[in-house]
């Protein structure tokens, strides 16, 4: 996309909680862009120490005629940090620079930087209002959208957390250049997602471009987000707080978040996991009669396309049963599965310890 193109703009739609999603380039450093904010004396953008560097300046000059003040707290960096101690730290900064109830809260980094501050937003004075500006393509095309905030807890992760949606949303496609390899291709994992669950026109059109996200074309990641958000939107906008639909979001991450947890956070990508989460799933989906076995090959071969794993890491089947028993979707005990019952269409339902083990053994590295 051309730096003078307009942005594109996707709704959610949530009624008197409705917000925009802008995409484009140069976004982030256009005072423009932040001109249906509401108004407040008090601005602070948080971050992180690897993002500040980059892009805190640029965002704090756009802010500055817009508010008195606008302080910058910058978090130490990393999925292992997005807990009570991390999240701790922003309401100290809150409260040190008196920051009041009209106060907007700046969310400038990638899913862990935009998960802790929406859950800060959603609970400093009982809610202020936040904006989401996502810097890495994981979050422009998933977290950044629909609400969902959270810190990770030792024994689970994001367990501790609320439903909060942001006032805008601000995809800077232009962030994306200085996003290393690695977590290009964790954002991969997530667009990859929606095409099984929901539209396999997007899944032939990232088949047919999957090489072109890698390499960075701006156009087809331009498109890859747009697309991403437009299906969130529709999800989210049917069922916000997760009663039933939404939950097909969560495909590969219930074998996901176990990778994520039981290695260590940060040890794998979030998205790396969910890669890897989403063979598994699809393994577990063919034994439940919903695709057939090409269908699963033509799935991990676009994830393993995309430069991320497919085989998942040796924890043993009995530690991933336990670590999925821990998954919010879980009810009495039982582990629930967002498993594809068609190709686009998909449900959630539990399935035979026995089977799961069998899909452990065969996608998983042996002890
Ligand atoms: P991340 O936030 O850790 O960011 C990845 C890395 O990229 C970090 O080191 C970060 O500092 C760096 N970075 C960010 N922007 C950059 C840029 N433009 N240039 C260079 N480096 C940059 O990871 P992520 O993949 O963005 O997000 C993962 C998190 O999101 C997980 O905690 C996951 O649980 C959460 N998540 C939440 C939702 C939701 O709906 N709320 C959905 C999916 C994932
Ligand atoms: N990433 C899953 C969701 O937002 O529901």
């Amino acid at each position: 996309m051309p730096l003078s193109a307009p942005p594109e703009s996707v709704e959610i739609q949530l009624g008197d909680r409705s917000y925009p999603i802008l995409i484009g380039s140069g976004l982030l450093g256009d005072p423009g862009s932040y001109a249906a904010l509401p108004s407040a004396a008090t601005a602070l953008i948080v971050t992180n120490t690897t993002v500040a560097p980059l892009y805190a300046e640029t965002l704090r000059a756009a802010l500055a005629n817009r508010f008195r003040a606008v302080h910058l707290l910058e978090l130490p960096d990393g999925e292992a940090y997005k807990d009570w101690q991390t999240l701790n730290l922003i309401f100290d900064a809150l409260l040190s620079h008196g920051c009041d109830r009209k106060t907007v809260l700046f969310a400038l980094g990638g899913g862990v930087v935009g998960d802790m501050t929406g859950f800060a937003a959603a609970s400093y004075m009982r809610g202020v209002p936040f904006v989401q500006v996502p810097t890495t393509l994981l979050a422009q095309v998933d977290s950044s959208v629909g609400g969902k905030t959270a810190i990770n807890h030792p024994l689970g992760k994001n367990m501790i957390g609320a439903f909060y949606q942001p006032r805008l949303v601000l995809c800077d496609l232009s962030t994306l250049t200085t996003l290393p390899p690695r977590e290009l291709s964790a954002g991969l994992a997530e667009i990859i997602k929606y095409g099984p669950i929901h539209d396999m026109a997007f899944m032939d059109w990232i088949e047919a471009n999957i090489d072109a996200m890698v390499a960075r074309d701006p156009s087809a990641l331009a498109h890859a987000v747009k697309r991403s958000c437009e299906i969130k939107a529709e999800v989210v906008g049917q069922d916000e707080r997760e009663t039933g639909l939404r939950a097909i979001l969560n495909f590969g991450h219930t074998f996901g978040h176990a990778i994520e947890s039981g290695l260590g956070y940060g040890e794998w990508l979030h998205g790396e996991a969910v890669g890897c989460g989403m063979v598994m799933a699809a393994h577990l989906s063919q034994r439940l009669g919903g695709v057939d076995e090409a269908f699963v090959q033509r799935l991990t071969a676009l994830i393993q396309k995309a430069g991320l794993p497919v085989v998942g890491p040796a924890l043993g089947a009995e530690r991933y049963l336990e670590l999925m028993r821990i998954d919010k979707k879980s009810e009495a005990g039982e582990i629930r599965f967002v498993v594809i019952d068609k190709p686009g269409s998909a449900i959630m339902r539990g399935a035979p310890d026995a089977m799961v083990r069998e899909v452990l053994a065969q996608c998983c590295e042996k002890n």
